[in-house]
């Protein structure tokens, strides 16, 4: 367990920064602040699972355009017309929730395909059809906002097209709620922990002047920043990395060192632990020599498994200072994650910052009665 002194030090940085922010604070109205979740479609996990009122939002994961008409043809996606089906049921879902709860359609993932994204955000005549496609099928099933998740634009072209194609989307969202004197469809996108992706291929910076113009906010993946293909144990999302800049606040401050403005930002966390199997099971720290994935599929390992892991005899569980993360080891295998009080932190830091709001990938992987997400909803709004 963590001791006193480092539980303290952490805190007292949270606060710190926090009284920092309160002195600083004007009386101009915030917007909506966001705690948000995505739901991945799962028949063992419906959306009435979802308790709704620990959230304001929630994105349904994943739609992609066809590669040959650049539409989102629903009745031929995968699961053929189930897809239509499962999207009523979901936003009908939500909507009727003793909480309802915003729904946004999110398009795209970690496996969708990256090029065809190239294609349609380079060429206007593609990009009229695709967004007027998103706007069609979100107003069809009853959807009030969309999200993009487009892992990665690979080169700075690509980062350029990505603003051009976000112009054209709000134009397009703005004249559709005008000429149906509808509330405006909500318009967000899912980025890299970081305002510019530097760890492999061209250096390239995200169009942060118009993600500040057009979007309603991004979701700041600020996680998987470290993983067993690291060959070492590390913090997955850890607010600091003492070896590198490659942690959650490293990711944040540099989006807003780019101009973003912090209202914009919404912090991602994982559900989800990633695992290591050690190579010395003397060696067990942050930066212990590692020789694989641990356990859990492609090393990842839901927050109910980590607790079920945890509660094994010989296994230790370590709030780290220098990461601000915990992790937790037996002899064999290794697994960071976030806890009680590492998402505790994380929001006092995110509130510290101005931050719209946090979001969690994804449901189904928080203990059965939402242990993380009550304690991330409680925790923001003690100030
Ligand atoms: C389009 O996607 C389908 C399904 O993934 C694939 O089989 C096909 O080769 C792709 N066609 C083009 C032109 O990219
Ligand atoms: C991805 O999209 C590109 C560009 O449209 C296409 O050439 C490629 O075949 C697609 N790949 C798959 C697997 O569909
Ligand atoms: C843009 O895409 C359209 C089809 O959507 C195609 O006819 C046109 O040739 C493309 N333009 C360029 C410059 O690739
Ligand atoms: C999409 O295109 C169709 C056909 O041109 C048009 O009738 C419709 O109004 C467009 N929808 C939006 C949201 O722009
Ligand atoms: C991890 O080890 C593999 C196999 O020895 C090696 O190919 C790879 O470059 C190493 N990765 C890093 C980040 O050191
Ligand atoms: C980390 O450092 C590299 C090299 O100095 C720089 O290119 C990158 O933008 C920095 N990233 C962050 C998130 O600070
Ligand atoms: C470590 O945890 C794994 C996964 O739960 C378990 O199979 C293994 O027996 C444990 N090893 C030790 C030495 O306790």
């Amino acid at each position: 367990m963590a001791t006193s002194s480092n539980l303290k030090q952490l805190l007292t940085l949270a606060l710190t920064l926090l009284a920092v922010a309160t002195k600083s604070s004007t009386c101009t109205p915030s917007p909506t602040r966001v705690k948000a979740i995505y739901y991945l479609d799962n028949p063992t996990f419906p959306p009435s699972s979802i308790d709704t009122s620990l959230f304001t939002h929630i994105f349904y994961a994943f739609v992609v355009p066809n590669n040959i008409t650049y539409k989102l043809e629903i009745q031929q996606q995968q699961g053929s017309s189930s897809k239509a089906t499962s999207f009523t049921t979901f936003t009908n879902t939500c909507k009727t929730k003793p909480s309802p709860i915003t729904t946004l359609i999110s398009i795209g993932g970690a496996n969708s395909n990256s090029s065809l994204f190239a294609f349609i955000a380079s060429n206007s005549t593609a990009r009229a059809t695709f967004i007027n496609s998103s706007i069609e099928v979100a107003r069809a099933y009853g959807f009030n906002g969309i999200d993009f998740d487009w892992e990665f634009p690979q080169t700075a072209k690509e980062m350029n097209d990505l603003g051009d194609l976000f112009l054209q989307w709000r134009n397009a969202i703005s004249d559709e709620a005008i000429s149906t004197r509808r509330p405006p469809l909500l318009l967000t996108a899912a980025v890299y922990f970081a305002a510019g992706l530097f760890l492999s291929g061209e250096p390239r910076m995200y169009p942060v002047d118009s993600i500040n113009k057009n979007l309603d906010w991004i979701n700041v993946m600020s996680y998987d920043l470290h993983g067993a293909w690291n060959n070492v144990t590390g913090a997955p999302s850890g607010m600091f990395d003492p070896r590198s800049n490659v942690s959650v606040v490293s990711g944040l401050f540099s989006w807003i060192q780019s101009g973003l403005l912090p209202e914009k930002l919404v912090m991602g966390m994982p559900l989800y632990g990633k695992t290591w199997k050690l190579q010395d099971p003397g060696k067990h720290g942050v930066g212990a020599p590692s020789v694989g994935p641990g356990p859990g599929v492609d090393g990842g390992m839901a927050y109910f498994q980590v607790l079920n892991f945890n509660k094994q005899t010989g296994t230790k569980v370590v709030h780290d200072k220098q990461t601000g993360s915990v992790y937790s080891y037996n002899e064999s295998y290794w697994i960071g994650y976030e806890d009680l009080f590492t998402v505790s932190i994380k929001i006092g830091f995110a509130q510290a910052l101005k931050l719209r709001g946090y979001f969690f990938w994804v449901a189904g992987l928080d203990t059965s009665d939402w242990e993380i997400s009550t304690q991330a909803s409680k925790a923001w709004k003690l100030v």
